[in-house]
This record gives C-alpha cells, structure tokens and sequence, in this order.
C-alpha cells in the first residue's frame, strides 16, 4: 500500500516511524516532513491547505491511505474533499472535527446527553461574558471557542484576569468571535485516546502531558513539554467509567446526528473526587503524547487505520507492550514565544544508540552539508522505554545529556508525578 501522512511534528515522525514498520506499506510519503521522518518516508512539499492539490498528488502516487496528523486541515475539511474523491483518509469530517474545532459545541453535547464536564457559558459578546464572569467565583476558566494552539485558554485567578481575558479573546478576533467561559475543576489530568469507525470504539491508551514550559509545571502554556505512557492515575476502573460515561456517549450521539466520527478521539480528562470529566476533545492523536503511545505499541498500526476508515473497527484488537514510554522534549531558545532557528544539533544518533531510546524529530532540517537544524519551537522528542517509570526517565534522560545544542532547553523534571507514585508504591 502506498500511504501519505499529513504533518511534520513529533506526532508524525512516531507515526512515520510505526506506518514504516507494516508489511503492508509499499511506499510512505509524508507532507511536508522534517529531517526524521526522512529517514523513514518520501518527504514531499505539497500544499496541504489546498485540498485539490492533494487529491491530485494520491492518484497521481495511487495513494490508498491518507493519514491526517493535525486538527487544522481536519477542521478545514480535508477528509471530506478526499473522501469525496474516492481516497480513503483517517481523520474525523468537518463535521465531526468540529468535536476540537468549536468548544462550544462539545460542551453543548455534553450538556445534552449528560457527559461530566465542567459547568459553562457560551459568549459572542464581551460585554455579557463580563457580567457573568462577575458574578462566579474564581479561579474561572475562559476560552476561546475556536482552535488556538493551545494558546486560547486562560485560567483567571481573579475577577481583574478573567475580564482582562475576555477583552484580549474579542479584540482582535474576527466578528462572530466567541468564548466559553468554564467553572475550574481541580484534580489531576490524564490523556485518553480511542479508535473510533463512525459506531465502534477501540480504547488505545493512556498518557499524561506536561504543558508548561518551566520546571514544576510552571510558567506559559505550551504544546507540551514532554509525556508518558500509560497514566498511572488511570485505573482500570477509571478507564470503563471513561468509556461508558464520555467517550460512547459521544461517538453514538455523533452517529444519530447523522455526523459520525472516524479516526482518533483524544479525551484530555479531569480526574476530580466524583470520577473522570471531560475537559476536551481532540480529533486527532496528541503531540507529544504519540511519542508515547506509539512505542507501547505491538500491534501493526496500519491495518487499524484502514479498520477505522472503513468501519470494521468491531472486528479489531490491538496489542500494548506493558512497558512504561517517557518522552522528554528538546524546544528551541525562545519557546513558547518566538523559537531562535538555525542552531546546530549534534549527539542526536549518540543518544539513539542508548538501549530503549528512540529520538522523534519535530522542528529540524537537514541542510546542503547534512547537519541537523532546529526549525521549529519543538525541535525533538527523545523517547525511551523501560519496564518501570523510572528506568524510561532514566534512559531518556542519560539520552537527552548525549544530545549537544546549545540552542535549545528541556525540563528536567518530566515523569515527576509518576515517579512520586512508583516510589510511594514501591515502599507501601
Ligand atoms: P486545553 O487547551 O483546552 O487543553 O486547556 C489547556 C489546559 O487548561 C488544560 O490542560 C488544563 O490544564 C487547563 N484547563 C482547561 N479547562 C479547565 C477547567 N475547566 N478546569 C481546570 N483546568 C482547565
Ligand atoms: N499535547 C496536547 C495536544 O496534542 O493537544
């Protein structure tokens, strides 16, 4: 089979690397990819957002998949334009994307049909969300509703942050702009993914982010600083009771609206005293949190995307290694506001080496002399597997100090959570 992957992060280069591994794959092709990926696919510059040109390239390639890392051409349709063209594509439509592209309209479904989640308002105006945001206690959640790159959610402290908030998500926002504003929940978090065929749901597994740029979970937001999997807060308990009260719910409603959802539903959960709730869906499989899962992962990748696209996901199983995966990431200076690009990176095939460790490239090129360069914000992933967390941290990290780039900065303190369990388990 001929497969073109969409993308050219972390995520993309894990899932380069598990579609290089099927017996099924003839050929891959990534758009546009990066220095990584080029190991393992064709990286070809192909104008993503122009959804002819992509139709055009996998029948002029007889591409028989399409893979669809991001949210952003999934939300713009992509898998629609292809499915129309008789391509097959793994990827919610525009329809069912709107599950991450409008936060308003998840939280409208979860309020129909009784999914946990934190109370809320929707706003298209900055004067009424400010009367309202007045009137609840803090800390209040408010958010843009659209997708933001993980920059559209402010957690307001006080009354003064929360108004402040809203008046910076409409200025500057197109008219029609809108925000939701959330009660705060409190607990810890967890990442949950599933296959889902449009009617049948396939639970993946588990993983836990870091989203803040500084040690400790400190300081801004970003795409996410590092992961493992599985999420140790996420029992088998509290895995049945995400399936049976959020993440079916979700795909049967989808169904009776008659827009069901295919491909990966990414549910980033609260774990709070009264059980699992919804924070927000993803359509697509997290960055890093891939990194993470594809390592765990036995089973061949391929035919279970076709299985999603083609519905029969029913008649599938897939198969996890029971080792723990840590992913540690490398950000260029500067992230998560402007990334300095261009500065070297060497060590990177030293830190390969190391038993267990896999590094996932994100923002590099290769230039004319074959040297490494960072062209991004995040720049690599060095991922390593172990039989405990512990031994993955470790591996992971005695891979990051073989990596030389003075350009770029990680944290030291990815798996602090877990870690903190295994040890408090360990002497119980
Ligand atoms: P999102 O971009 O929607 O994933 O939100 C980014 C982060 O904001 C989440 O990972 C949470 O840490 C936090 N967050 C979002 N909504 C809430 C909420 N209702 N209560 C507490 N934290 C939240
Ligand atoms: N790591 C969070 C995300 O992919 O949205």
């Amino acid at each position: 089979m001929n497969v073109l992957l969409i993308g050219g992060g972390g995520r993309e280069h894990a899932l380069a690397w598990a579609l290089s591994a099927s017996p099924l794959l003839d050929t891959l092709y990534c758009a546009p990819g990066n220095a990584g990926i080029a190991d393992v696919a064709q990286c070809v510059d192909l104008k993503v957002d122009d959804h002819e040109a992509v139709v055009t390239f996998c029948k002029d390639k007889a591409i028989d998949l399409v893979v669809v890392g991001p949210e952003v051409p999934l939300v713009a349709g992509l898998t629609d334009t292809l499915t129309a063209a008789g391509i097959k594509c793994f990827g919610p439509s525009a329809a069912a994307a709107q599950l991450e592209g409008s936060k308003g309209f998840t939280k409208d479904l979860c309020r129909a049909i009784g999914i946990p989640t934190a109370a809320y308002a929707r706003f298209d105006s900055a004067d009424d969300a400010k009367a309202y945001a007045a009137q609840q206690p803090v800390p209040i959640v408010v958010k843009a509703d659209g997708l933001a790159a993980g920059k559209g959610v402010i957690i307001a402290q006080t009354q003064a942050e929360a108004l402040s908030a809203i008046d910076s998500l409409f200025t500057g926002n197109a008219s029609g702009a809108e925000v939701v504003i959330e009660e705060f929940l409190t607990g810890e978090e967890a990442s949950f993914f599933a296959l889902v065929d449009g009617e049948h749901v396939l639970a993946l597994a588990t993983a836990q982010d870091h989203k803040r740029v500084g040690e400790g979970d400190q300081g801004p937001n970003t795409g996410g600083m590092g992961a493992y999997s599985p999420a140790p807060v996420m029992t088998d308990e509290l895995i049945t009771r995400t399936m049976d009260e959020i993440i079916k719910p979700t795909v049967a409603e989808m169904a009776r609206r008659g827009t069901p959802f295919k491909g990966v539903l990414f549910a980033g959960l609260m774990i709070t005293d009264e059980g699992p709730k919804l924070i927000e869906y993803n359509v697509r499989f997290g960055d890093p949190e891939a990194q993470v899962l594809m390592p765990r992962l036995t089973s061949d990748l391929l035919p279970a995307l076709i299985a999603s696209a083609d519905g029969v996901l029913d008649r599938f199983d897939l198969r996890w290694h029971d080792t723990v995966a840590l992913t540690v990431v490398l950000a260029a200076n500067g992230y998560p506001g402007t990334p300095e690009k261009g500065s070297e990176i060497k060590g990177i095939d030293a830190a390969s080496a190391i038993d267990g460790v896999t590094v996932f490239h994100a923002g590099t090129a290769r230039d004319d002399t074959g040297r490494i360069l960072a062209n991004g914000g995040r720049v690599l992933n060095v991922t390593a597997v172990g039989k405990t967390v512990r031994e993955a941290h470790d591996r992971a990290y005695e891979a990051v100090s073989c990596i030389d780039w003075p350009g770029g900065f990680c944290r030291s303190d990815i798996g602090w959570r877990a870690l903190a369990r295994e040890t408090s388990d360990t002497e119980a």
